[in-house]
């Protein structure tokens, strides 16, 4: 039996989740459909429901839906209710649920690169649906604090505010650490072990300006959550003088991915063979 999986989201015809689910597909002999649906806004609820309707096994959801489909869901997962949007979708008992694997799939990608997390200090730019995404998970892998410099600071602080968790000191930390949100100009004492580009630019050809003091030679890994693009954010990061790491999102693209699989089939597949593998992937 074929199973059918498909992503939704408009523009979809760039999508490289097909490929990717394929390479799952044969790596673990699941026998595998998965579309491209390119959705409409006042159309988006009638073709999920559809898609499920006519034996649809798991749908990915992307940009500008992830938000809708949350809404959409019976059920959801608490990764997909406290980032308030849902990437992926499947049926169970005849109920709709909604889970959101971006943020473990950063938390996945940063580990392959050997980054745990404990106790890291970690600085998101930017606040919009990604950064909302990965908060989370980030916190809950361990960091000591996950701060959020947007422009917009008001942005950052609602996030924080989603999350209960953020504004109790750390007791990992003897400093008792709180998580903080602050403008992209602020001045910043103590660097942060990771900083992850949240922001979309690099989409378009807008100039980025971040916090000073947030780096330190040796110590700061640079990630920024697009992949396939030199972005103003990587761009700076070759600036600095040696960087412990500079990152795009790739890696964040496949683990993803491999969750939702996970989340249809109970397999999680192994790292596609046509991708470059991190060190430490599994
Ligand atoms: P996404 O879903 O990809 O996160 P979004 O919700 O539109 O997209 O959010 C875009 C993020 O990039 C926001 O944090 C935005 O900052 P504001 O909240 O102040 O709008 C940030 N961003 C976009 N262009 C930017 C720029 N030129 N400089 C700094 N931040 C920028």
């Amino acid at each position: 039996m074929t199973h059918r999986c498909a992503v939704i989201g408009n523009p979809i015809a760039h999508s490289q989740s097909p490929a990717i689910h394929a390479a799952f597909a044969q790596a673990t002999g699941i026998a595998l459909r998965y579309d491209r649906i390119l959705g409409e806004a006042d159309t988006f609820a009638d073709t999920v429901q559809q898609f499920f309707a006519e034996g649809g096994k798991g749908m990915n959801v992307t940009v500008p839906f992830k938000v809708a489909a949350l809404e959409l869901a019976d059920y959801a997962t608490e990764n997909a209710q406290l980032a308030g949007a849902a990437n992926t979708l499947w049926l169970d008992d005849g109920k709709l649920w909604a889970d959101n694997t971006d943020g473990r799939g950063l938390v996945n990608a940063l580990r392959s690169y050997g980054i745990s997390l404990s106790k890291d200090r970690v600085l998101i730019i930017g606040a919009g649906g990604a950064a909302q995404g990965v908060y989370g998970p980030l916190h809950q892998a361990g960091a000591d604090c996950v701060d959020i410099a947007n422009r917009t600071v008001s942005k950052a602080e609602a996030i924080l505010d989603r999350h209960p968790y953020s504004r109790i000191p750390s007791c990992r930390n003897p400093l008792g650490t709180v998580s903080r949100a602050m403008p992209l100009d602020a001045i910043v004492e103590d660097a942060y072990d990771l900083i992850i580009n949240a922001t979309s630019t690099g989409l378009d050809d807008s100039t980025l300006i971040l916090p000073q003091g947030i780096f330190e030679p040796y110590t700061t890994t640079c990630y920024d959550m697009v992949y396939g693009k030199d972005t103003p954010f990587l761009q700076w990061a070759r600036q600095q003088d040696h960087a412990n790491g500079i990152l795009d999102g790739r890696s964040m693209l496949i683990e993803q991915a491999r969750l939702s699989f996970e989340r249809w089939f109970g397999i999680r597949p192994p790292y596609p063979e046509t991708e470059e593998k991190p060190p430490y992937a599994y």
